[in-house]
């Protein structure tokens, strides 16, 4: 199998067989390029990364609910996708993941 996630990977130069290391490493860059803006200090009470308080009710709906929260926006202060356009949806997962790992 993993000669198979080679060969793909080589073919397509793309990771589609990406270890969770490359996941992480692009999650923490979109957050840091785009999500940062808001989520960084809790502006307009945006929950802030790894801040148990920000993200433990909002947990209580289930993280889908947040997946879907995230791709489609929360009233008029969360936009859509969070301003990342260019973001595909287990990009967008995968920064939601990042925000509340490590809950403290
Ligand atoms: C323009 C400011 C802004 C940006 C940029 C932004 N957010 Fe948000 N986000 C918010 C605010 C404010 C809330 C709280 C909304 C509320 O609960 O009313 C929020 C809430 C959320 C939530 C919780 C949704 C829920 O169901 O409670 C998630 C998940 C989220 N943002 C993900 C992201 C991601 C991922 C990015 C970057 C790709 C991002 N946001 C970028 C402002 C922003």
């Amino acid at each position: 199998m993993k000669s198979v996630c080679a060969l793909i990977t080589a073919l397509l130069s793309a990771s589609v067989c990406a270890d969770k290391t490359d996941a992480d490493d692009d999650a923490a860059r979109i957050f840091s390029e785009t999500c940062v803006a808001c989520h960084g200090e809790g502006v307009r009470g945006a929950p802030r990364p790894g801040v148990k308080a920000d993200w433990e009710p909002r947990l209580s709906y289930g993280i889908e609910e947040l997946y879907l929260n995230a791709a489609d926006g929360v009233g008029a202060n969360m936009p859509p996708r969070g301003l990342c356009f260019d973001c595909t949806d287990s990009q967008l997962r995968a920064v939601v993941d990042y925000m509340v790992r490590d809950l403290k």
